[in-house]
C-alpha cells in the first residue's frame, strides 16, 4: 500500500524549479513493487541501459524483476561500484552479489562492473568511465548509505570526478560488516562511479528503508546541497524518484 506520494519542490542552483517525487510505502516489500513498476515503465519507454546497485535495499525490486516476465536480454547493465581486492567469484564481491540476486535469473545482454582485482586501478577507472560514456544510463537505481553516500561516494567526495578509488569511511565499514564473518574482512577500499556520472542518468530511482536512514534521507531532500552529504546532489537532478518506508521518511517535515 502506498501511504503517500508527494512532489517535493526545490530550486536548483541555476534557479530551475525542480520536483523530486517521493513515494512513501509501508515496508520494503511494497517499496520493491514500486521500484519494479519504475523499471517496467522505463523498459516500456525504450530504456536500454540500466545502472544497478548492490546492498540490501534494491533486493526487493530485483526479486520482483526476477518474478516478472520483463526481459533484459537486449539491455545493458552498469553497476555503481566494487570492492578493491575481491575477485568476481568471492561471495562478498558485488559482482557475485549481482549474479546471485539478479543476473543468474535475469541475464542482460552485457553487464559491466568495475574490476576490483585490476592491477592498475587508475586505468580500470578510465576504462569504466568510457563504458559509462559509451552507454548513457537511462535508469539508475541507488541505495543510500547511513552517512548519505551513494555508490561509494563518501562524504567530502568532489562532485566532478569520474570513477575513482575510494577509502571507505568507518561508518560504511561498520554498516557493511554485517555481510562479513568479521569486520577485519571488510575491504577498506572500493572503486566507485563518480557523482557526475550518476547525475548524467536520465532517471534516478533512490530507495531507502529503515530508521537508520532517516537522517540521511532528511539531509538528501531537505538539507543544504553539500558534498558533506553526497546524496544531496540529487536536488540538482530533474528526474528523481525516491521510495521510502515510513521509518526512513519519519524525519521529513517540509512537505
Ligand atoms: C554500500 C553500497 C551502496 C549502498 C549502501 C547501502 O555502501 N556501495 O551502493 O547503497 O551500501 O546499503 P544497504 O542497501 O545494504 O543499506
Amino acid at each position: 500500500m502506498v501511504v503517500e506520494v508527494y512532489n517535493y519542490k526545490m530550486t536548483s542552483k541555476t534557479k530551475r524549479r525542480l520536483v523530486m517525487k517521493i513515494i512513501v510505502v509501508k515496508n520494503e516489500v511494497e517499496g520493491g513493487q514500486e521500484g519494479f513498476k519504475i523499471f517496467e515503465n522505463a523498459k516500456k519507454n525504450g530504456a536500454h541501459v540500466f545502472g544497478l546497485a548492490t546492498g540490501s535495499t534494491p533486493i526487493t525490486t530485483y526479486n520482483d524483476i526476477i518474478a516478472s516476465d520483463l526481459d533484459f536480454s537486449d539491455s545493458i547493465s552498469i553497476n555503481l561500484d566494487e570492492y578493491i581486492g575481491l575477485s568476481a567469484d568471492n561471495d562478498q564481491s558485488y559482482n557475485y552479489f549481482m549474479h546471485e540476486h539478479l543476473f543468474n535469473k535475469k541475464p542482460f545482454k552485457k553487464s559491466y562492473l568495475p574490476n576490483g582485482l585490476a592491477k592498475d586501478i587508475e586505468a580500470e577507472a578510465k576504462r569504466y568511465d568510457k563504458v559509462i560514456e559509451d552507454n548513457p544510463i537511462d535508469l539508475q537505481i541507488l541505495g543510500l548509505g547511513r552517512n548519505g553516500h551513494i555508490g561509494f561516494n563518501e562524504p567530502g567526495t568532489p562532485r566532478n570526478i569520474g570513477t575513482h578509488r575510494v577509502s571507505l569511511t568507518q561508518s560504511t565499514i561498520d554498516a557493511n560488516a554485517r555481510f562479513f564473518a568479521n569486520e577485519d574482512d571488510v575491504p577498506k577500499e572500493a572503486l566507485s562511479m563518480g557523482l557526475a556520472s550518476i547525475m548524467k542518468s536520465k532517471h534516478i530511482l533512490l530507495e531507502a528503508y529503515g530508521a537508520e536512514k532517516a537522517d540521511a534521507v532528511k539531509g538528501m531532500i531537505e538539507g543544504p546541497d553539500t558534498p558533506d552529504l553526497p546524496a544531496s546532489i540529487l536536488q540538482q537532478h530533474a528526474n528523481v524518484t525516491v521510495i521510502l518506508d515510513e521509518a526512513a521518511a519519519s524525519k521529513l517535515t517540509n512537505k
